[in-house]
């Protein structure tokens, strides 16, 4: 896979988030990086508890932005970072059954579509509402 690389046009302008968004292309780095060195698997293993959490709170630090999108625009958003929890929970239960049956490389896809499809474009929505909250009202 290409590599991932943070770039400052991807910044919502809101620290907290956009540090978040900055490590999530840190972590899919790091499982290329052991997908190479035959160590996916094990290293896909080690984040979970990780992932689990940074889903949770970067969905919640988001929602304050949501509210800054139109109703049909916060569902929608709403409804993505609730399919990605739920996939996201569904593959680490699996792997709890079966440690050996994980695919890392599906894993990389699951978190690369995620970039891609979602911080890279639904995210960028939030930009424009990080501005507006941004702006002094004078
Ligand atoms: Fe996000
Ligand atoms: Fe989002």
């Amino acid at each position: 896979m290409p590599r991932a690389y943070w770039l400052k046009k991807y910044e919502l302008g809101v620290p907290a988030v956009d540090e978040q968004h900055g490590s999530l292309f840190k972590v899919i780095n790091e499982i290329d990086d052991a997908i190479r060195s035959g160590k996916g698997a094990e290293v896909v293993g080690r984040q979970f508890e990780f992932l689990l959490e940074y889903a949770h709170q970067h969905f919640k630090d988001e929602g304050a932005l949501l509210e800054g999108l139109s109703t049909r625009g916060i569902l929608y958003h709403k409804a993505e970072h609730a399919r990605f929890e739920a996939e996201l929970v569904a593959r680490h239960r699996r792997y709890l059954k079966n440690p050996t049956a994980l695919h890392a490389e599906g894993f990389l896809m699951f978190l690369a579509d995620w970039l891609v499809n979602h911080i890279l474009k639904v995210d960028m929505d939030l930009k424009v509402a990080a501005q507006a909250a941004n702006r002094p009202n004078t």
